[in-house]
């Protein structure tokens, strides 16, 4: 699979001889599986045709921040809520001053003024204008408001100097969007994950549980920490090693599931059920072993809290999915899990001679919104749980931009 498959990039150009290299950055961004919108500066188009880049991303160049036309369509607003990731380049001085400054003054930088996606810069100037003190306050200012750099590298430039300031190759800004899971779609956002099964004691020895196995569950959170979220993770006895670069809350019952969940849920913009969790446990916990005396021994279950429930109606509400595995009638059943609990989204796994995704490698995924339903296939459930971070990435921003 392409390392940005439908990841959605708007890739801003800036005024400067650099332009030029940004023929070539769309060109790999497309042949990763991106989609590219490229947004141009007045400026940018004395330096690159715009029709070279709508011919390389397939989609026209957006230039101007006031026009009807594509007001109508794709408006400022919009192409900042359907972004994942901005990435400039070449960012020019003036660029980055009145990224800075915050100001709206054309149609790329109003649309970084209003996207919550991640903006990346990758500077190209003269090294004299790179050396200024006010151009390094806004780099600093601008890193520490959370934009990531992307150089600049040191060398000779277009102008006869030598010093910092020109533009990283488009293969080192692809690089760099590739590695450590390509575009970091949930930068800056909480995001908690319950997984596995949970365990409801019988006696000392005993427990009621399922065969849910994690791999789901930790999958996700692979993804989501790759994605760049503080991730979570709430998860019953499994066999797995936990990610690296995560909470790890372990748990057993459904009752110390949801203790591990309500704390720090108000300051969690993203909750992930994908635990099984046990819908009953019993009423008594014995003491100590029971013995095999009886012939038969009768059961007495409770209900347990319903987490996922819970969360979905609690006053600071994150962005809730649910998981639901059915064997019969899998669409209908998980709408109603949808409708009933309140969720944002729920990813839908049927359980039949097709497909059992307790403790399997593969899985398929069907997610289904309020007004939407997309079947995401059969596939590996690190690959499931990359597009299934992808879809709730877009789904929360534009809720959260909305
Ligand atoms: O762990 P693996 O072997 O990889 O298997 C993955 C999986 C099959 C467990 C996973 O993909 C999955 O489908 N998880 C949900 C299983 C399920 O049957 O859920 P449910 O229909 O009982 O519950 C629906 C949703 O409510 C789930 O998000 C569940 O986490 C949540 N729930 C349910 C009951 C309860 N008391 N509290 C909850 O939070």
């Amino acid at each position: 699979m392409a390392s940005l498959a439908e990841k959605r990039i708007v890739l801003g150009i800036t005024g400067g001889i650099a332009a030029y290299k940004s023929a070539e950055l769309v060109r790999r961004l497309i042949d990763q599986g991106a989609v590219v919108q490229v947004v141009m500066t007045e400026a940018a188009k004395a330096f690159i045709a715009p029709l070279t880049l709508q011919a390389l991303s397939g989609r026209p160049v957006r230039d101007s921040l006031l026009d009807p036309s594509a007001e109508s369509g794709m408006g400022h607003i919009e192409i900042a809520r359907w972004a994942d990731q901005i990435i400039v380049a070449p960012a020019s001085a003036d660029f980055i001053a009145r990224l800075e400054a915050g100001m709206a003054s054309d149609l790329l930088t109003t649309v970084c003024l209003a996207t919550s996606a991640p903006i990346a810069l990758a500077p190209a100037m003269n090294q004299g204008m790179w050396n200024k003190p006010v151009t390094q306050r806004n780099i600093d200012r601008l890193a520490a408001d959370g934009v990531e750099l992307l150089g600049p590298a040191s060398g000779a430039q277009a102008c006869g100097d030598v010093g910092p300031g020109r533009m990283l190759e488009p293969g080192q800004i692809m690089d760099h969007l590739t590695s450590s899971g390509g575009v970091r779609v949930l930068d800056g956002t909480k995001v908690t994950i319950t997984a596995g099964p949970t365990w409801e004691p019988l006696d000392p020895v005993r427990a009621l549980s399922n065969h849910s196995s994690g791999k789901m569950g930790y999958a996700v959170a692979t993804a989501a920490a790759a994605a760049g979220a503080t991730v979570t993770l709430v998860s019953g006895p499994t066999a797995l090693t936990p990610p690296a670069g995560i909470q790890y809350r372990p748990v057993q019952s459904a009752e110390e599931m949801l203790a591990a969940v309500e704390k720090g849920i108000e300051d969690c913009d993203v909750f992930i059920g994908v635990a099984a969790v046990a819908d009953y446990r019993p009423a008594q916990t014995a003491a100590s072993k029971i013995k095999k005396d009886a012939e038969s021994v009768m059961l007495e279950l409770i209900r347990n809290p319903d987490i996922l429930a819970r969360v979905a109606q609690s006053p600071k509400r994150p962005f809730t999915v649910g998981f639901a595995a059915e064997t019969d009638q899998a669409i209908a059943n998980a709408r109603n899990k949808l409708k009933r609990k309140g969720l944002d989204l729920i990813a839908v796994n049927q359980v039949n001679e097709t497909n059992n995704p307790f403790g399997s490698e593969e899985n398929h995924l069907v997610l289904i919104s309020k007004t939407d339903e997309i079947d995401l296939g059969r596939h590996s459930k690190s690959a499931l749980a990359e597009h299934l971070i992808l879809e709730i990435a877009h789904r929360y921003h534009e809720q959260h931009s909305a």
